[in-house]
């Protein structure tokens, strides 16, 4: 992973991040169906699961879905999922799997209403957070979430994940090298220190209720950082 040219906006990361997942797809589908990613295999994937289940909620929204994996597992478990993406290509790849049902979207056309999907009792973003902005996610999860609903946000550990680079917010790249051929597009992500993630959260109206660092159990290191966050009552509507 590199820093990105200091000379390119956040817009353009934004755009190029959104491209990215449209032309990476197939090999991103590929990755994850083929257990690639070795931090989910040593248990990135189980927290996440195990965190969305100890909320006991029956509605789940997979924000930011991919191509599906967490939904289907969800609703195996007798969830009602929804998931959304705004890569129509990987939502077409969740919708040859099935088992909940896939939406297209983008987070800002969510956050302003653009599909009808009622109110749910938790909202998961896996590894799906990954622009500088994050109201709009963030606006899309409150009001599409219950009073007391759940956020659950699963990242890469700004620690684990900072490498030799200062420990400070900023755009980085992802050429996803290590999870196989096909990836065609780079990905700009936005890196962000605990304090910043924690910031972010609580701005969007969320209030931590958890903070969690699966931890790898060959080598001892922190395998992502997990955000269990509630929706207070004074954001709600009624249902
Ligand atoms: C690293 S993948 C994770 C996918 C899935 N949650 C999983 O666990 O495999 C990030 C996903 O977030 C989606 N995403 C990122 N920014 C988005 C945005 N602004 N609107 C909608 N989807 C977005 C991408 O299309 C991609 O599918």
């Amino acid at each position: 992973m590199t820093d990105f040219p200091a000379s390119t906006d956040a817009q353009t990361h934004e755009s190029q991040l959104a491209r990215s997942w449209r032309a990476n797809a197939g090999a991103w589908t590929d990755a994850v169906r083929g257990q690639r990613i070795a931090s989910r295999r040593a248990g990135t994937d189980a927290a996440i699961f195990e965190a969305v289940t100890q909320t006991g909620a029956r509605r789940v929204l997979d924000l930011g879905c991919g191509e599906g994996w967490l939904a289907r597992e969800l609703a195996a478990r007798g969830c009602d999922v929804v998931g959304v993406d705004g890569s129509a290509e990987l939502i077409v790849a969740a919708r040859a799997l099935g088992g909940a049902r896939f939406e297209v979207a983008t987070y800002a056309q969510l956050a302003s209403g653009a599909l009808d999907l009622g109110r749910f009792d938790a909202v998961v973003c896996n590894f799906a957070l990954l622009g500088e902005d994050l109201r709009a996610p963030l606006d899309a999860a409150r009001s599409l979430l219950r009073s007391g609903g759940a956020l659950l946000v699963q990242t890469v550990h700004p620690w684990a994940a900072c490498g030799e680079m200062a420990y400070a917010d900023g755009w980085r790249v992802e050429t996803f090298t290590a999870f196989g051929d096909g990836f065609h597009e780079p990905m700009p992500w936005y890196f962000r220190t605990l304090a910043s993630w924690l910031a972010a959260i609580r701005a969007g109206g969320f209030e931590i209720r958890d903070v969690i660092e699966p931890v790898a159990a060959d080598s001892g290191k922190p395998l992502s950082l997990l955000l269990a966050a509630t929706l207070p009552a004074r954001h709600s509507t009624p249902a």
